[in-house]
Formats: structure tokens, C-alpha cells, sequence
């Protein structure tokens, strides 16, 4: 299959699309970002890489570093993670407070902020420095030591994220964070904060398409049946409260942020990522999500 004719098809079809949405202005470092941005990337298990776009630009990668943390998480083996978080959809927005209470604290998956919280919260409690090694693990990923923190984003978010941090200590409340509530948002701040391309996220990604291991260098980063679940919670959670229009629509594993990025996974295949700032409701990407849908009807790339 010719990718690169396909995404230089998309680029032309998604025109219209553009600038449709709103940009995450409830981060003020965010505000400011051009709404008609739009990069695709691929990278194939094969090694075929094709990209569109501004697809080298960085940006800020917000939620989508929640399968980064997540990943770090269960190669820790923390045998408590599943009594702490759920695996279900949230069907409410990913920063709600709602169910919190409901359910005791204990976060209906880890991929809406809360349960995010609880996952860096775990890392924290296995790793001396955090911040370090969630720079050096995405950094050895995508294979660039140039990957950073945006420390403006991250201090943005410190500044305002009141939101957050209620959560944190709601959570503290039910005894479901165990270190400091400040010290695990600055971790989770900044993890948020990471500035990437689509072609670094593409290329970070590809561990979940290949059952776990990186394909270039055959390093195994979690086991294939830990990749697969990852996979399925991507599928049934990493979209928030339209993840069964995104199924429906595009019908892949996929994890969007704020920043308007999103990465989907064709697993034994390929791994995606798309980036425009414009938004849904539900904080989705609408130009990245209308991207993905036209590659999966150009492709039959779809897991159903
Ligand atoms: O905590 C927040 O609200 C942001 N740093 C991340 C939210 C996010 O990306 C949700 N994704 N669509």
C-alpha cells in the first residue's frame, strides 16, 4: 500500500476541516496555538515511515502521556494498580469530579485525569526521580534525546489547575493517593507538558503494535499481554466521553490530548499519530479525528 499517496489524499480532504473546534484555552500556555496545524505521521512494524504536513512541528502532547505513565506503571509490576483504578468508559468529561465520590475515590480508568493522577501517584512511589525517567523512557522510545518538558506549559498548568489539584486531594481524602498531592501533579503537569512531533509520537508508539517490543531494536518494553490491554483500554477509554462514536467511526486504540493530538494503534501493523488544536466537547481532536476515519475507510486499517 502506497501511505504516502494516501495521506497526501487526506492532507487535500481535511481542508475544510481546519480550524473547526476549540482550541484548550483552559491552559493559558495553549491559547495561543494556530488552529489550522495539521501533521499526520505513520511509522509501520516494518519500518516504513510516511508523514504529511507539520507533522515534524511540536506540540504539546497533554494527555496522550497518560500511556506513557501508564506503561511505566505496569513495568514497575505494582501489583496494586487494579484495586486503585478501574478499566471502564467514564461516559463523563476527563476531568470530571462526579463519579469520584460515588465510587470511593477510586478512578473508573486510567486514561480521565483522576485515575492519570493515581498512576503517577504509583510511579512516584517506585521512582526516586519521576520526571527523569519519564523523560529518559520517551526519550529511548521514540529515540530522540532532544524530547523535553515544555516548562512553560507545565507551570501554566501549575498556575491553574485547580481543577486537578481538587482532584488530588479528593482522592488523598479516600487514602487513594499515597504520596504528596503538589509533588504528584508537578510530576503529572509535566508529563502533560512533553513537546513531540507526530512523526516522535508515531515512532514512540510502535511497542503497542508489535506486542510490546520496539521492532528496530527488538528491545521488550512490556510483555505482549500487558501491550494488549493497554490496547484495549485505549480502545474502550482513551477517547473520554465519545469513545463509542470514535469506535464507530475510525475502530481503533487510540488516545487523544488537549493539545490536539491523538495516536491510534493498528496492532501487528502500525502506529499513527495526528495533531490539530482544534477540539470537541469531549477535548478530542475534530480534524485529527476526521483524518483518521479517512485513512481507516482509504485503508481498511480497522480492528473489526
Ligand atoms: O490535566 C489536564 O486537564 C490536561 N493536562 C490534560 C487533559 C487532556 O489532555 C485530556 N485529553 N483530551
Amino acid at each position: 500500500m502506497n501511505y504516502q499517496a494516501i495521506l497526501n489524499q487526506i492532507q487535500k480532504d481535511i481542508k475544510p476541516y481546519l480550524g473547526q473546534g476549540k482550541v484548550a484555552d483552559y491552559i493559558p500556555a495553549l491559547a495561543g496555538i494556530d488552529p489550522i496545524k495539521f501533521g499526520m505521521s505513520i511509522h509501520t512494524v516494518d519500518g516504513i515511515h510516511a508523514h504529511i504536513g507539520d507533522a515534524q512541528e511540536n506540540f504539546s502532547i497533554q494527555s496522550i502521556s497518560k500511556i506513557l505513565t501508564l506503561t511505566m506503571a505496569i513495568a514497575a509490576n505494582d501489583a496494586g494498580i487494579w484495586k486503585r483504578v478501574g478499566r471502564e468508559p467514564s461516559g463523563s468529561k476527563f476531568n470530571s469530579l462526579i463519579q469520584l465520590e460515588l465510587e470511593q475515590g477510586i478512578p473508573r480508568n486510567p486514561f480521565i485525569n483522576a485515575g492519570a493522577h493515581v498512576i503517577t501517584d504509583i510511579i512516584c512511589s517506585h521512582i526516586r526521580e519521576p520526571k527523569e525517567a519519564i523523560l529518559e523512557f520517551v526519550r529511548m522510545i521514540s529515540m530522540n534525546d532532544q524530547i523535553d518538558f515544555d516548562y512553560a506549559v507545565a507551570q501554566s498548568e501549575r498556575e491553574t489547575g485547580n481543577r486537578n489539584l481538587a482532584m488530588g486531594y479528593f482522592m488523598k481524602s479516600f487514602g487513594n493517593i499515597h504520596n504528596k498531592v503538589r509533588e504528584v501533579l508537578d510530576v503529572y503537569f509535566h508529563q502533560c507538558s512533553l513537546s513531540m512531533s507526530c512523526s516522535d509520537l508515531s515512532k514512540a508508539f510502535l511497542y503497542l503494535a508489535n506486542e510490546g517490543v520496539i521492532p528496530s531494536s527488538e528491545k521488550a518494553i512490556i510483555p505482549k499481554k500487558a501491550s494488549d490491554r493497554i490496547n484495549a483500554l485505549m480502545l474502550t477509554c482513551g477517547m473520554y466521553d465519545s469513545v463509542g462514536d470514535f469506535a464507530y467511526r475510525v475502530g481503533l486504540p487510540s488516545k487523544s490530548g488537549v493539545g490536539g493530538g491523538i495516536v491510534s494503534i493498528v496492532p501487528g501493523e502500525m502506529s499513527i499519530a495526528v495533531w490539530s488544536p482544534g477540539l470537541s466537547e469531549s477535548g478530542n481532536s475534530l480534524a485529527g479525528t476526521k483524518a483518521l476515519e479517512l485513512f481507516v475507510n482509504y485503508t481498511g486499517k480497522t480492528i473489526f
